[in-house]
């Protein structure tokens, strides 16, 4: 089955903001490290994302205090503050090395130019290329001297463990259908989200859940994964499925407002912030308002960009993509509607990345660590990629000598396949009843692909190794968010509407026997 094997110190498997920062780290450290990533290296959400980087400078007036505060409202009585006080408070540092590694901000003459977006109460987000801050970060990290050695197009598969379930290595499916061992002191999971559970998402075609689903099969704990938050304004584009462009929550934070078909306000007597008001509540109240217009057969709101000067000098990208669907944004209306776009939950993960697997590692969109509770704040997640793939790296630097023998895993984990013509279902199921707005018959309503082992004999392919990830991480969703008996942040039970006390506590699943506990 293994047609090649090799062995490193550490491998990082991601190339997105998490991965590339912890990469570069544990390379200056002088541990061994290879990146491994399934597409193309830039192929992730870093490269996609828009607004910016929330960051306090002091100098502005900003404090710590507030942006930690801000993040605890936002992530609705789950956020760990520990967690969250740790990012915030080392993200001045984590920024400043990240332009020393060569990314550029946009500046005026007073320094960075800031930004708000929904949920803060301050001008913090920095930015860059105007709409283009994640395409300068992924740019900047990948050209940096001193990156270690990337596989691209390769997929991990699986992590391997040593008899005592140790993390010692993954499994890769190469371009040509090899299955490659890669043996390694220590794995890092940086892969990022998985909005391709549902039928439209703001996520690229990458984010398919699989370190995950890689974790629970290595029998990690993962939490909060009923919390999947939907941004209130992708660009709607009829029934088309897929990844739907993004419209910038800075573009409200500029001055841009939602409105419904009939021209009436959404968000005016929601929220004290009104169109700044946090993610999951914004995108609740259009779902709330498509629903209430005449025959409920509104499928999107309208966000007024026309009274922002330069428009399209400011938000260069959504400029383009607006105008490649036929739109002019400063003149017009855009169409939007809320999308799949954030894995809050993820793999269980401590201040330095640890999972509950030894030697298991993960950082980023991938994990939890508790700094997005039920809701993450806007721009909290560049910041987490950067401070938790420093810590994780700093972490990993201490505990193994440069060199050290990677322990040999026994029993490699099969192939886990599933059909890729059932995704379609799948996805079009999850976002009728595990989207914004669930109930228990609904939860209970969704079938998942079934999942089975790849033939020894049969050459896996991406799609149904993606298919397999997917399905078990919707189990996972399901599972969560039947159990979440309440509603909270991302997560909205129709037929529990209320914040219940009890409920202040994440949900824990671990995969024992295929079943989820
Ligand atoms: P990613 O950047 O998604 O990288 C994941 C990597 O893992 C990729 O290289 C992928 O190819 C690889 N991978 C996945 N599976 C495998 C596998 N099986 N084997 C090998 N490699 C694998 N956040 C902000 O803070 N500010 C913003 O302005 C912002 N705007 C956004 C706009 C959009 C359109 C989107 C989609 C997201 C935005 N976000 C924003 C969220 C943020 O971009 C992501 O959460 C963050 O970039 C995730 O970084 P990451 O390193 O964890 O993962
Ligand atoms: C946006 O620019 O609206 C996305 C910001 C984020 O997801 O943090």
């Amino acid at each position: 089955m293994i047609s090649w094997e090799m062995s490193v110190d550490v491998v990082v498997v991601g190339s997105g903001v998490a991965g590339l920062t912890a990469a570069h780290d544990c390379a200056a450290a002088g541990v061994a490290t290879l990146v491994v990533s399934k597409d193309a290296a830039d192929a992730g959400s870093t490269a996609w994302a828009q607004g910016g980087i929330a960051v306090v400078d002091d100098a502005t007036g900003d404090t710590v205090a507030a942006h930690l505060y801000d993040t605890v409202v936002a992530g609705a009585g789950l956020t760990d503050p520990v967690a969250a006080q740790a990012v915030v408070t080392e993200g001045p540092d984590a920024v400043r090395r990240l332009r020393s590694r060569g990314a550029e901000f946009d500046a005026g003459p007073a320094g960075l130019l800031r930004t708000r977006e929904g949920g803060h109460h301050f001008d913090r987000i920095i930015h860059a290329g105007g709409d283009a801050t994640g395409a300068e970060v992924e740019r900047a990290l990948l050209a940096a001297p001193g990156l270690p050695g990337m596989l691209t197009r390769h997929q991990a598969l699986d992590v391997v463990q040593d008899e005592a379930g140790a993390a010692g290595g993954i499994t890769v499916l190469d371009p040509d259908g090899g299955i490659g061992l890669i043996r390694a002191a220590r794995v890092v999971l940086a892969t990022g989200g998985s909005g391709h559970l549902y039928s439209v998402t703001t996520n690229p075609a990458v984010a398919t859940g699989d370190g995950l689903a890689m974790a629970l099969r290595a029998g990690a704990v993962v939490s909060d994964i009923e919390f999947v938050q939907f941004h209130p304004t992708a660009l709607f584009a009829g029934e088309a499925t897929g990844q739907r462009p993004l419209v910038s929550e800075a573009v409200r934070g500029a001055g841009a407002f939602l409105v419904d078909g009939a021209g009436r306000r959404v968000m005016t007597g929601v929220h004290p912030l009104e169109d700044l008001a946090p993610r999951d509540v914004v995108a609740l109240a259009i779902t709330r308002r498509l629903a209430e217009s005449p025959g409920g057969i509104d499928d999107h709101v309208f966000l007024d960009a026309t009274g922002i000067e330069n428009f399209a000098g400011r938000f260069p990208t959504i400029t383009a993509a607006c105008r490649a669907a036929g739109i002019d944004p400063v003149s017009t209306a855009i169409p939007v509607a809320p999308a799949a776009h954030y894995q809050c939950g993820g793999v269980s993960a401590d201040l330095n990345g640890r999972t509950s697997i030894p030697h298991l590692y993960a950082i980023g969109e991938v994990a939890r660590s508790g700094l997005h509770g039920a809701n993450r704040l806007a721009s909290n997640s560049l910041l987490e990629g950067l401070v938790m793939g420093e810590r994780a790296a700093a972490t990993i630097a201490e505990e193994i000598a440069p060199g050290a023998h990677p322990v040999s895993p026994t029993d490699l984990p099969e192939v886990r396949v599933a059909d890729p013509g059932e995704l379609d279902d799948l996805q079009r199921a999850l976002s009728a009843h595990a989207g914004i707005g669930r109930t228990a018959t609904g939860l209970a309503n969704v079938r998942t692909p079934v999942v089975r082992s790849a033939p020894e004999d049969d050459v896996p392919v991406r799609a149904a190794v993606e298919t397999a990830n997917i399905a078990l991480a919707a189990r996972a969703l399901l599972t969560a968010a039947a159990v979440r008996t309440e509603s909270r942040g991302c997560h909205v039970r129709l037929d529990f509407p209320e914040r219940r006390l009890a409920w202040a506590q994440p949900i824990e699943l671990t995969l024992v026997d295929d079943e989820l506990v």
